[in-house]
Protein backbone atom coordinates (compact mmCIF):
# COMPACT_ATOMS: atom_id res chain seq x y z
CA UNK A 1 0.00 0.00 0.00
CA UNK A 2 1.52 3.59 -0.87
CA UNK A 3 -0.04 4.78 2.29
CA UNK A 4 2.65 2.14 3.92
CA UNK A 5 5.44 4.60 2.53
CA UNK A 6 4.02 8.05 4.10
CA UNK A 7 3.88 5.92 7.56
CA UNK A 8 7.29 4.30 6.87
CA UNK A 9 8.47 7.67 6.36
CA UNK A 10 7.31 9.29 9.66
CA UNK A 11 8.55 6.14 11.42
CA UNK A 12 11.83 6.84 10.01
CA UNK A 13 12.09 10.81 10.81
CA UNK A 14 11.54 10.29 13.95
CA UNK A 15 14.28 7.41 15.10
CA UNK A 16 16.82 10.13 13.31
CA UNK A 17 15.40 12.33 15.45
CA UNK A 18 16.03 9.87 18.33
CA UNK A 19 19.32 9.16 17.75
CA UNK A 20 20.27 13.20 16.86
CA UNK A 21 18.02 15.67 18.10
CA UNK A 22 19.25 18.15 15.20
CA UNK A 23 19.80 15.68 12.51
CA UNK A 24 17.85 17.26 9.94
CA UNK A 25 19.01 20.42 10.88
CA UNK A 26 22.52 19.57 10.87
CA UNK A 27 21.85 17.67 7.12
CA UNK A 28 19.61 20.81 5.98
CA UNK A 29 22.83 23.15 6.08
CA UNK A 30 25.14 20.64 4.56
CA UNK A 31 25.26 19.20 1.19
CA UNK A 32 29.07 19.03 0.31
CA UNK A 33 29.92 15.82 -0.89
CA UNK A 34 32.51 14.45 -2.06
CA UNK A 35 31.55 11.97 -4.16
CA UNK A 36 29.65 11.66 -7.72
CA UNK A 37 27.62 8.06 -8.07
CA UNK A 38 26.54 7.58 -11.59
CA UNK A 39 24.85 4.12 -10.81
CA UNK A 40 21.96 1.91 -13.01
CA UNK A 41 18.49 2.67 -12.11
CA UNK A 42 18.23 -0.70 -10.97
CA UNK A 43 16.56 -1.08 -7.37
CA UNK A 44 18.98 -3.72 -5.67
CA UNK A 45 21.77 -0.99 -6.09
CA UNK A 46 21.33 2.08 -3.83
CA UNK A 47 24.48 4.00 -3.80
CA UNK A 48 23.63 5.47 -0.45
CA UNK A 49 23.10 2.12 1.22
CA UNK A 50 26.14 -0.37 -0.32
CA UNK A 51 28.78 2.46 0.09
CA UNK A 52 27.42 3.14 3.74
CA UNK A 53 27.38 6.80 2.62
CA UNK A 54 25.27 9.03 4.72
CA UNK A 55 22.59 11.57 3.25
CA UNK A 56 24.33 14.54 2.13
CA UNK A 57 27.47 12.70 1.71
CA UNK A 58 27.10 11.19 -2.30
CA UNK A 59 25.75 13.43 -4.96
CA UNK A 60 23.59 10.60 -7.05
CA UNK A 61 23.06 10.42 -10.88
CA UNK A 62 21.37 6.73 -11.88
CA UNK A 63 20.30 5.70 -15.46
CA UNK A 64 19.71 2.24 -17.19
CA UNK A 65 23.06 0.42 -17.23
CA UNK A 66 25.11 3.24 -15.97
CA UNK A 67 25.73 4.48 -19.55
CA UNK A 68 27.52 7.97 -20.78
CA UNK A 69 25.78 9.59 -23.71
CA UNK A 70 27.22 12.44 -24.40
CA UNK A 71 24.50 14.43 -25.10
CA UNK A 72 22.60 13.41 -22.27
CA UNK A 73 21.86 16.76 -20.96
CA UNK A 74 20.29 15.34 -17.57
CA UNK A 75 23.67 13.93 -16.60
CA UNK A 76 26.06 16.28 -18.27
CA UNK A 77 24.20 18.76 -16.06
CA UNK A 78 24.67 16.65 -13.06
CA UNK A 79 28.35 16.08 -13.58
CA UNK A 80 28.55 20.31 -14.19
CA UNK A 81 26.93 21.19 -10.75
CA UNK A 82 28.90 18.24 -9.19
CA UNK A 83 32.46 19.35 -9.94
CA UNK A 84 31.67 23.48 -10.49
CA UNK A 85 29.47 23.49 -7.38
CA UNK A 86 29.88 20.83 -4.78
CA UNK A 87 32.91 19.81 -3.58
CA UNK A 88 33.30 16.50 -5.46
CA UNK A 89 36.54 15.36 -5.88
CA UNK A 90 35.23 11.41 -6.96
CA UNK A 91 33.18 10.38 -10.12
CA UNK A 92 32.06 6.85 -9.26
CA UNK A 93 30.91 4.99 -12.30
CA UNK A 94 29.35 1.96 -11.05
CA UNK A 95 27.75 -1.15 -12.66
CA UNK A 96 26.42 -4.20 -11.76
CA UNK A 97 26.27 -7.96 -12.15
CA UNK A 98 23.43 -9.46 -13.34
CA UNK A 99 22.29 -6.39 -15.12
CA UNK A 100 19.00 -6.76 -16.98
CA UNK A 101 20.08 -3.26 -19.44
CA UNK A 102 23.71 -5.37 -20.06
CA UNK A 103 21.62 -8.68 -21.08
CA UNK A 104 18.80 -7.06 -23.11
CA UNK A 105 21.78 -4.82 -24.93
CA UNK A 106 23.31 -8.11 -26.45
CA UNK A 107 19.83 -10.37 -26.21
CA UNK A 108 19.23 -10.63 -29.98
CA UNK A 109 15.54 -8.79 -29.67
CA UNK A 110 14.01 -5.70 -29.99
CA UNK A 111 12.19 -4.21 -27.23
CA UNK A 112 11.95 -0.34 -28.76
CA UNK A 113 13.78 3.01 -27.45
CA UNK A 114 16.10 1.13 -24.66
CA UNK A 115 17.29 -0.20 -27.66
CA UNK A 116 19.34 3.25 -28.75
CA UNK A 117 19.86 4.02 -25.22
CA UNK A 118 22.09 0.48 -24.81
CA UNK A 119 23.70 1.25 -28.18
CA UNK A 120 26.99 1.86 -26.28
CA UNK A 121 27.11 -1.65 -24.87
CA UNK A 122 26.48 -2.93 -27.90
CA UNK A 123 29.56 -1.12 -28.95
CA UNK A 124 31.55 -2.61 -26.57
CA UNK A 125 30.54 -6.15 -27.63
CA UNK A 126 31.64 -5.41 -31.09
CA UNK A 127 35.04 -4.25 -30.23
CA UNK A 128 36.16 -6.68 -27.34
CA UNK A 129 33.87 -9.49 -27.69
CA UNK A 130 33.63 -12.08 -30.23
CA UNK A 131 30.01 -12.09 -29.62
CA UNK A 132 27.85 -8.56 -30.36
CA UNK A 133 24.19 -9.54 -30.37
CA UNK A 134 23.62 -13.39 -30.69
CA UNK A 135 21.72 -13.45 -27.64
CA UNK A 136 23.84 -16.42 -26.20
CA UNK A 137 25.80 -14.97 -23.89
CA UNK A 138 26.63 -16.87 -20.88
CA UNK A 139 26.08 -15.15 -17.04
CA UNK A 140 30.42 -15.27 -17.23
CA UNK A 141 30.34 -13.11 -20.47
CA UNK A 142 27.69 -10.82 -19.29
CA UNK A 143 29.78 -10.60 -16.01
CA UNK A 144 32.45 -9.32 -18.51
CA UNK A 145 30.95 -7.61 -20.83
CA UNK A 146 29.52 -5.55 -17.98
CA UNK A 147 33.13 -4.75 -16.06
CA UNK A 148 34.44 -3.60 -19.78
CA UNK A 149 31.12 -1.32 -20.59
CA UNK A 150 32.20 0.56 -16.83
CA UNK A 151 35.51 1.26 -18.00
CA UNK A 152 34.38 2.24 -21.58
CA UNK A 153 32.16 4.84 -19.63
CA UNK A 154 34.86 6.00 -17.38
CA UNK A 155 36.71 6.92 -20.84
CA UNK A 156 33.40 8.47 -22.22
CA UNK A 157 32.93 10.68 -19.41
CA UNK A 158 36.81 11.53 -19.15
CA UNK A 159 36.74 12.54 -22.94
CA UNK A 160 33.60 14.96 -22.42
CA UNK A 161 34.40 19.00 -22.85
CA UNK A 162 32.99 19.33 -19.07
CA UNK A 163 35.81 17.06 -18.06
CA UNK A 164 38.38 18.56 -20.38
CA UNK A 165 37.77 22.03 -19.07
CA UNK A 166 38.08 20.91 -15.32
CA UNK A 167 41.45 19.47 -15.42
CA UNK A 168 42.83 21.98 -17.80
CA UNK A 169 41.85 24.34 -15.07
CA UNK A 170 43.68 22.32 -11.95
CA UNK A 171 40.96 20.29 -10.44
CA UNK A 172 41.59 17.47 -8.60
CA UNK A 173 38.76 14.96 -10.07
CA UNK A 174 38.79 11.65 -10.55
CA UNK A 175 36.67 9.22 -12.29
CA UNK A 176 36.81 5.40 -11.03
CA UNK A 177 35.29 2.49 -12.62
CA UNK A 178 33.49 -0.47 -10.26
CA UNK A 179 30.97 -3.38 -9.74
CA UNK A 180 28.94 -4.14 -7.31
CA UNK A 181 28.21 -7.92 -6.68
CA UNK A 182 24.29 -8.59 -6.21
CA UNK A 183 24.92 -11.79 -5.04
CA UNK A 184 27.50 -10.69 -2.03
CA UNK A 185 26.81 -7.19 -1.50
CA UNK A 186 30.48 -6.08 -2.65
CA UNK A 187 31.96 -3.33 -4.53
CA UNK A 188 34.63 -4.34 -6.64
CA UNK A 189 37.68 -1.23 -8.17
CA UNK A 190 37.80 -1.59 -11.53
CA UNK A 191 40.93 -0.57 -11.47
CA UNK A 192 40.23 1.98 -14.67
CA UNK A 193 40.60 5.20 -12.53
CA UNK A 194 41.21 8.40 -15.01
CA UNK A 195 42.75 11.24 -13.31
CA UNK A 196 43.45 14.80 -15.57
CA UNK A 197 43.19 15.11 -19.17
CO1 LIG B 1 21.44 -2.65 -14.09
Amino acid sequence: MIEELLARNKTWSKERRAEQADYFERLSNLQEPEYLWIGCSDSRVPANVIAGLEPGEVFVHRNVSNLIHPADLNMLSVVEFAINQLPVKHIIICGHYGCGGVRAAVSGKRFGLIDHWLQPIRDVAETRFECKDCGTWSDTDLDRLCEASVAAQVQRLARTPILQAAWKAGKDISIHGWVYGLHDGLLSDLECTVTGA
